[in-house]
């Protein structure tokens, strides 16, 4: 080979080198630039995904204090749980042993339905203890807030329970649906622990 030849290869394969490495660059480039595109576009959704402090506090516990409840009471003003009004009463032994009788009148006596209640508040009186009651006050019709009904009897039941005024539902001292009227379950039981002899734990 002469020696322009040898040059003109040893050129050519110089300029080749050149574009191998100018490649490579651009790839790295681009490579880097598409990841950060992509950390950027997915930002939001990050942002979206991580609960602020707000989110949190909405669904943390709620602690309620019923040492001033009497018997025959609710507890009043009403605490709210996640945006839902937590009824609590405290039956008195006369209407804990009216719940333990006659259940007729009633749609779901024996807690079937057990999205409604934690497996705890499958009893008579649909709670840990049979005096204090703890109820969603959501109607399971179409959502109204029922009224406790502390002095009067429903004619179904022969006691006080809980009246909804949207449209007719009744429920019994322990959230259970009265047969016949519109809302198809008992009241919801939220999951709840006591903390101590007086101190509720919702959530
Ligand atoms: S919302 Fe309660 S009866 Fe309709």
């Amino acid at each position: 080979m002469s020696d322009g030849a040898v040059e003109n290869a040893s050129n050519e394969a110089g300029e080749e080198s050149g574009t191998n490495s100018r490649r490579y660059f651009l790839i790295q480039a681009t490579s880097a630039v598409a990841a950060v595109g992509a950390v950027g576009a997915a930002w939001p959704f990050i942002k979206y995904w991580t609960p602020s402090a707000k989110a949190k506090a909405a669904g943390a516990p709620v602690k309620i204090d019923v040492s001033k409840l009497a018997p025959g009471e609710m507890l009043s003003p009403i605490v709210a749980w996640r945006g839902k009004p937590i009824f609590v009463v405290y039956r008195d032994q006369s209407a804990i042993d009216s719940l333990e009788g006659d259940t007729s009148g009633l749609a779901d006596p024996d807690s079937k339905n057990p999205e409604q209640q934690p497996e705890f508040a499958v009893n008579p009186w649909r709670s840990e203890r049979p005096e204090l009651g703890v109820y969603v006050g959501i109607c399971t019709h179409l959502g109204c807030s029922p009224k406790y009904v502390e002095t009067e009897n429903f004619e179904e039941t022969g006691q006080g329970g809980f009246f909804c005024p949207c449209h007719g539902s009744k429920f019994d001292l322990a959230g259970r649906v009265v047969a016949g009227v519109p809302a198809p379950y008992n009241l919801e039981v939220p999951p709840y622990r006591f903390e101590s002899d007086t101190v509720i734990v919702i959530g």
